[in-house]
């Protein structure tokens, strides 16, 4: 279903499904400027998200400087930063609340876990109201987790201060890609839990692969998609995600988040 297809405004259960499947996060756009009106509905839906204890615990840096868009494209390794119609860079942000606390004449209290905590949270959560009110509105975009590649990099490019850390990018435009299929979502009873947690069994283990395999599969190969590939090179021993681990534990210090 295309976006201009979609009701305006979901009522029923069914348009609601039906706005959320057609969902699709989308890595090429057109050349489009975004209108301001646009722009600045999506800037106050994020602004409108829920926040813990009332302090909006982030950031986000939009970035217009092409030079600048090309570099933290370069540094996240996603191009779809500088050809977006807009990209942010979403940030926790506890250094806006001590200067606050400060200019109030208090003392801020040392919080990193709890900052970390709370503060990703917020950001999640701001971000992500805007990617629906994007879609609302027509446009698709894409989460971008890529920013952790080169922390050191990205936070001396867009000069966070202690404080602050990117969570991730956001970039949204007009999707130029046609006939993407829906991507697969594990079965719901592996997820959604009653009462008590429940570890899935070796059945659903396997029901899983079945499910999630086409979200693996490669535009260019005629091979059916494989997650476990796709898994292992995210999360298997010595792969991407370990090897992110210090290189994040070393940004989390450099911007005192870490006890
Ligand atoms: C926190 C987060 C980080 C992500 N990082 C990237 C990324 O660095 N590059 C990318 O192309 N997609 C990234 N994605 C997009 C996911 O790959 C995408 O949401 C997932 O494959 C499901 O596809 P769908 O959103 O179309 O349903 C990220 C998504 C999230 C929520």
């Amino acid at each position: 279903m295309s976006a201009s297809t979609l009701p305006r405004i979901p009522q029923t259960p069914s348009e609601v499904k039906a706005f959320f499947a057609a969902h699709r996060t989308a890595r090429h756009y057109h050349p489009y400027a975004m209108p301001a009106e646009d722009l600045d509905a999506i800037l106050y839906a994020a602004q409108h998200a829920p926040t813990d204890a009332t302090a909006q615990l982030y950031s986000f840096v939009r970035l217009t400087d092409p030079q600048v868009r090309e570099k933290a494209a370069e540094l996240t390794a996603n191009a779809h930063l500088a050809s977006a119609s807009e990209t942010f860079v979403v940030c926790l942000d506890i250094h806006r609340i001590a200067l606050l606390l400060q200019h109030g004449g208090e003392q801020a209290g040392q919080y990193p876990h709890i900052a970390v905590h709370f503060g990703i949270g917020d950001a999640a959560l701001a971000g992500q109201n805007m990617l629906v009110a994007a879609e609302m509105l027509g446009y698709q975009g894409c989460w971008v987790g890529g920013v952790v590649n080169n922390l050191p990099e990205l936070i001396e490019l867009l000069q966070l201060p202690v404080g602050v850390l990117p969570y991730a990018a956001l970039t949204i435009g007009r999707s130029a890609e046609t006939d993407v299929p829906q991507r697969p979502r594990l079965p719901r009873q592996m997820v959604i839990h009653d009462n008590v947690y429940r570890d899935p069994t070796a059945d659903e283990l396997q029901a899983a692969f079945a499910t999630m395999n086409p979200i693996a599969k490669r535009p260019d190969s005629d091979l059916p998609g494989d997650w476990l590939r796709f898994l292992r090179a995210y999360f298997g021993a010595g792969k991407a995600m370990e090897n992110r681990e210090p290189h994040l534990q070393a940004a989390l210090e450099q911007q005192g988040l870490l006890k």
